[in-house]
Formats: C-alpha cells, sequence, structure tokens
C-alpha cells in the first residue's frame, strides 16, 4: 500500500520525507489555503521534495477553464498529478489528460457508481472520502470494499486512493481491503508508529541494560 500525505505544509512533507515511508502527496484548495503560500510554488516546491504523484487541485467547474488550469499545474513537475472533481466535465477533463501521459486524481468520488465512471474515464486514481462518509452516517469502508470488487472484476488499472483518512483505524481497514493507497494528514501518519506496549517495551530493555553496566563498542 502506498501512503501519501495529505497537506499542503512543505515542513510537515519533509519530516515524513525522512522516514522513507512517504509516496507521495495530495492537496486540495482548503489544505492550500491553510498553508497560506502561493498555489504553484508550494506544488513546486512539494513535487521536488517527494519524487513520487503529487496531487495538486483545478478550480474551474467547466471543461475548457478546467483544462486552462491543468495545463499550468502539469508543466509545474512531471510528478504533478492533476486533481479534478467527479463531474461530467471533471471526467472529461480526467480522459484527455490521461490519454495525452498525465496522471489524474479524481476526486470527491462518495459512491462505487461515480468510482466506475472515473475508471472508465481513465483516472490514474480515484478517492473515495471514507472520514466524510463517516461523518454524513454512512460506512466509508463499505464503499471501499465495493470499488474494490468492481475495479477486480473489470481489471480496472485506477487506483483507489482511500481519502478523508481520520484515524490509525482507517488506514488498517483500507489495507485490509487491499486499497492501492492511502492519504492522511502528518498526524495520522505519525499515530500509525504509536503503541503503548512498544514504549512501554522500550523503557523495560533500557532499564535492564543499564543494570547491565555495559557499553556496545
Ligand atoms: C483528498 O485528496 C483530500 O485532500 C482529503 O483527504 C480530504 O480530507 P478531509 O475530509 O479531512 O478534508
Amino acid at each position: 500500500m502506498k501512503f501519501f500525505a495529505d497537506t499542503a505544509d512543505i515542513n510537515e512533507i519533509r519530516e515524513l520525507a525522512e522516514t522513507g515511508l512517504l509516496d507521495g502527496v495530495t492537496t486540495n484548495p482548503s489544505l492550500i489555503h491553510k498553508a497560506g503560500r502561493d498555489f504553484v510554488e508550494t506544488v513546486r516546491e512539494i513535487a521536488a521534495v517527494v519524487p513520487g504523484p503529487v496531487s495538486a487541485e483545478v478550480v474551474a467547474l467547466d471543461q475548457a477553464e478546467m483544462m486552462r488550469e491543468a495545463e499550468v499545474l502539469r508543466k509545474i513537475a512531471d510528478n504533478v498529478a492533476i486533481k479534478v472533481p467527479l463531474t461530467p466535465d471533471g471526467l472529461k477533463v480526467c480522459r484527455a489528460l490521461t490519454s495525452d501521459g498525465t496522471m489524474v486524481n479524481v476526486t470527491l468520488c462518495f459512491s462505487a457508481a461515480q468510482a466506475l465512471l472515473a475508471a472508465k474515464a481513465g483516472a490514474t486514481f480515484i478517492s473515495p472520502f471514507v472520514g466524510r462518509h463517516d461523518d454524513v452516517g454512512f460506512a466509508g469502508m463499505e464503499l471501499i470494499a465495493d470499488i474494490r470488487l468492481i475495479y477486480d472484476n473489470y481489471d480496472f488499472a485506477t487506483q483507489i486512493l482511500v481519502a478523508s483518512v481520520r484515524h490509525p483505524m482507517h488506514v488498517v481497514e483500507a489495507a485490509k481491503l487491499g486499497a492501492d493507497v492511502m492519504t492522511a494528514p502528518a498526524k495520522v501518519i505519525t499515530q500509525l508508529f504509536k503503541h503503548p506496549l512498544t514504549d512501554l517495551g522500550i523503557a523495560g530493555f533500557l532499564k535492564d541494560w543499564q543494570a547491565t553496566g555495559q557499553t556496545i563498542a
């Protein structure tokens, strides 16, 4: 399973990249707003730090303007994936860009039917938002299971990118279901390392080691 960081904060991204576990980054207009810096410059900087796909989202809603924005964004770096909304115009843009060799991340997916359309439009990634699904009383993970089944039935190459991840169990469940990628805030990725028994175990081993009076030389 690939791990993407869902953030536009370059410091967080640098720190996560140092772990060697980061495969890509996703941004969205809200994350760009939160980072408070120029959009194009931010994406350029992120794409230089992380060699994997870096999603940058168009904000226009009509096909022509989305294509214009995508042209600007895809020129930033070869590893920029253009993020388009799951709308008829978004999927037209998806088809045009992927036919041209550009990675496309189709975002704001909330149903298996939408995911099927994105795969048919040649999307590189489909982003089902599990956390937002859970928020309104649906089981976000059921959507991942449905999409996995459908994509496997037809051998679609579109990668399932589990988005709107809120906690470590979302990551574990997504991995159990065979999702290709998950994108999560830095906080959640950091939480994946944590277990109280690991901390206790380290403390116990250190205490006993110190009692031996030895050093490793
Ligand atoms: C995905 O690409 C989105 O940027 C993101 O996962 C949305 O998450 P949120 O629901 O926490 O805003």
